[in-house]
């Protein structure tokens, strides 16, 4: 049952490849303007929650309603274009293609006055798309390359944001940049689904938290409820309720 306020419902969610199931009966909602981080152990299921909202992982059952709307049965591209978008595990940047082409495309219902509009609105906050907006997307370093597939990502202002464990493989230092990036798409009230490895810095910076152990939903709660103990038995999958 969707609760009102929720932008997206997602009831009884699976997603099976084969004989593989990688998501079991998954419940979930998100509100308008929250920050959900999804939690789990290699494996989990994270990724393929996240690309079932988007009709890019076999669903087997559950039904998703995203801004009032059923999307259950829709084909990604009306799904992307009724107002989510998904910053992929890896980032998925057309590597001989420069910066400014990669977010052309990502944002390719935009008329050119509009996109040009919109590059310009997020260049202050993604100065790598101005600097090396010529340059192509392969050259650029790994935390540059997500900088750029977040910023794609927002072109067309979606009304969910979903993250794909964007601090992955990324140095320390460029970590801090991605989630001091990610404080600031919360603090302009941008409505993100984010999965990360990086609990402690995810939980931090979210405000509720739900964990995945082997495709089942372990624990969910506020994030400040969930500490280091809590999550690790929800990572061995011995369930419990914050
Ligand atoms: N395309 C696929 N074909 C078959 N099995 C898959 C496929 N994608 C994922 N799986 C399997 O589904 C399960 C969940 O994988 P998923 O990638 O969703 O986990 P994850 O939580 O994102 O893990 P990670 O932290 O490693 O990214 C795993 O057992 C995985 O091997
Ligand atoms: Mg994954």
């Amino acid at each position: 049952m969707a609760t009102q306020g929720a932008i997206l419902s997602i009831a009884g969610l699976s997603v099976s490849y084969g004989t593989v199931h990688a998501v079991r009966q998954l419940d979930m909602e998100i509100s308008e303007g929250e920050t959900v981080v999804l939690l789990g152990a290699n494996g989990a299921g994270k990724s393929s929650t996240l690309n079932a909202i988007v009709g890019l992982a076999p669903r087997s059952g559950g039904r998703l309603v995203f801004a009032g709307e059923d999307i259950t049965r829709k084909p990604t591209e009306a799904i992307i274009r009724s107002g989510l978008a998904l910053v992929p595990e890896g980032r998925r940047l057309f590597s001989n293609m420069t910066v400014r082409e990669n977010l052309r495309l990502g944002a390719a219902a935009l008329s050119t006055v509009e996109f040009d509009r919109e590059r310009q609105a997020l260049e202050d906050m993604f100065p790598i798309t101005r600097r090396r907006a010529h340059e192509q997307a392969g050259l650029l370093s790994g935390g540059e390359q997500q900088q750029v597939a977040i910023a794609r990502a927002l072109l067309a202002r979606p009304k969910l944001l979903l993250l794909d464990e964007p601090s992955l493989g990324l140095a320390p230092i460029i970590v801090n940049t991605i989630f001091e990036i990610i404080a600031e798409l919360k603090r302009r009230k941008v409505t993100i689904l984010l999965v990360e490895q990086n609990a402690e810095r995810a939980l931090s910076i979210a405000d509720r938290a739900y964990v995945l152990a082997q495709g089942r939903l372990e624990l969910s709660g506020a994030a400040g409820s969930i500490n280091a103990t809590t999550l690790e038995k929800a990572y061995l999958g011995e369930r419990e309720h914050a």
